[in-house]
């Protein structure tokens, strides 16, 4: 993948559609197309898996899960280049993201948050009463997202990650009972 560079700054008469270079190419935040993810996008999910967390999901744990039925798995992409994705599962109302990753190379760029609201609007055409997530305690910038984006933060349950850390229980409500 072309490097992108470490701090987009837009030239002064840049549109107000968030953008940057990929490469030589303009690329801005609305050309990313969300389409929903199929077990052949296993291997692209699973080099994004690697790049980001020490404990990535396998390739067949990632199978599985798109192959559950109450899986629900959208990535946002550029051209074939997967960038971003969410996974999660709709349980009886509940919609509960268990994935949220931004290849590193495209963070704070709104990739997160153009996904995180694909979700929302996903869990609400589903008639999913609330979404529902937990991160860990020191994942300050999921927590500023998920803030940003009109969740609350319901809890902490101790001890939950491998590491020992804490996790924080976030929840938006979608509709009432
Ligand atoms: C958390 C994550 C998904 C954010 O994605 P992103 O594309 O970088 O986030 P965005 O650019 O869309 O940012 C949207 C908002 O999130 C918050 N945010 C994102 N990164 C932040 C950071 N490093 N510090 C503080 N706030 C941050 C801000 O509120 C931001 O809004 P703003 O730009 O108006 O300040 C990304 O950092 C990631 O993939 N992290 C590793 C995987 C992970 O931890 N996933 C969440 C597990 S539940």
């Amino acid at each position: 993948m072309p490097t992108p560079p470490d701090a987009p700054s837009p030239p002064p008469d840049a549109p107000a559609t968030p953008w940057w270079e990929l490469g030589s190419r303009p690329v801005a935040l609305k050309d990313l197309r969300p389409e929903p993810l199929r077990l052949s996008h296993v291997s692209k999910l699973l080099s994004l898996e690697r790049a980001c967390y020490s404990d990535p999901w396998t390739a067949s744990g990632l199978e599985r899960e798109l192959e559950t039925d109450h899986a629900r798995a959208w990535g946002l992409f550029l051209d074939a280049n997967l960038l971003a994705y969410v996974i999660a599962w709709l349980f009886s109302e509940e919609f509960h993201i268990l994935k949220l990753t931004v290849s590193p190379y495209f963070r704070r760029l709104g990739l997160g948050e153009k996904l995180l609201r694909v979700a929302i609007g996903l869990a609400s055409a589903e008639k999913a009463r609330v979404v529902l997530l937990e991160t860990h305690e020191g994942n300050l910038p999921a927590r500023a997202l998920y803030r940003k984006l009109g969740f609350r933060e319901d809890g902490v349950r101790k001890n939950y990650y491998r590491n020992g850390e804490d996790a924080v229980l976030m929840s938006l409500k979608l509709r009432e009972l």
